[in-house]
């Protein structure tokens, strides 16, 4: 059976789009809050109702796609099938701290390749997508990285906020960035410093440690747009586990 992506990724929009209202309309009084790996690690009843949103509504588009999500059981990875990695709400602190800088990410594998992939900001109403090979938008509109050089970039980092034990090597490097750059962000979200590095707003994001589902979607929208995402060692990211990244216009 062939799979028509384009169609695809417009019945996946949808479907996050609608996910979407959950994080605006959410209780934020009432609102069930879960420690998980450490204090910071943070999971909310809305993180869990999006997955679950998510789930059934990928099972109905594409049934024979195996299931991978941030929140609760999932499948294993296979050498050659497809698969959604999906992280229903990433920035939930934000989301916890009301700070509107978070998203709803989506990717789907074919094998260990991202086909096609979806970021969604519900705050901003911007959807950036990507399938492999045509190219990544930004509601519609084609984006491209910057062509600015590291005197001129804003480098976005994340702290790996889940093991204090990178903190000194993450700062180390993000005074070392800081130094060479015109300045620094922290936002929140792994997924959407990706796509503000590919929507050319950002010149580099690095972070020592995030999982698939952080950047799953927003490397191919990075790669799409035309820049680079690797380890930070430079080798190319798996989705076998945890890693470090980078990600980068072709100019740094
Ligand atoms: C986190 C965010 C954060 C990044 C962490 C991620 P979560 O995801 O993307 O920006 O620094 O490494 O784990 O837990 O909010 O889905
Ligand atoms: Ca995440
Ligand atoms: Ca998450």
């Amino acid at each position: 059976m062939v799979i028509d992506l384009t169609e695809l990724i417009n019945e996946i929009g949808l479907l996050v789009k609608n996910c979407g209202k959950v994080i605006l309309n959410a209780d934020r009084e009432k609102m069930a809050i879960d420690i998980k790996s450490g204090v910071a690690d943070l999971v909310t009843e809305y993180d869990k109702n999006i997955q679950e949103q998510l789930k059934n509504g990928l099972k109905k588009i594409l049934p024979e796609a195996k299931f991978i999500g941030e929140e609760g059981s999932s499948d294993e990875l296979s050498d050659n099938g497809f698969a959604f990695v999906v992280d229903p709400i990433d920035g939930t602190t934000n989301f916890v701290k009301d700070f509107h800088i978070s998203a709803i990410s989506v990717a789907l594998l074919k094998g260990r390749d991202v086909v096609a992939g979806i970021v969604y900001n519900p705050y901003l109403d911007e959807m950036f997508s990507a399938i492999k090979g045509q190219g990544a938008f930004c509601n519609g509109k084609k984006i491209a990285v910057s062509s600015q050089p590291l005197s001129n970039a804003l480098v976005l980092f994340g702290s790996s906020p889940y093991d204090k034990a990178l903190a000194k090597k993450t700062f180390e490097l993000v005074f070392e960035y800081f130094n060479k750059a015109l300045d620094i962000r922290r936002c929140g979200s792994a997924a959407l410093d990706l796509c503000s590095v590919a929507a050319g707003r950002a010149e580099l994001y690095f972070e020592l440690q995030v999982s698939p589902w952080d950047f799953a979607a927003g490397k191919l929208i990075v790669e799409e747009a035309g820049g680079v995402v690797t380890s930070l060692e430079g080798a190319p990211l798996t989705f076998d586990g945890k890693t470090s990244i980078i990600a980068k216009n072709n100019v740094i």
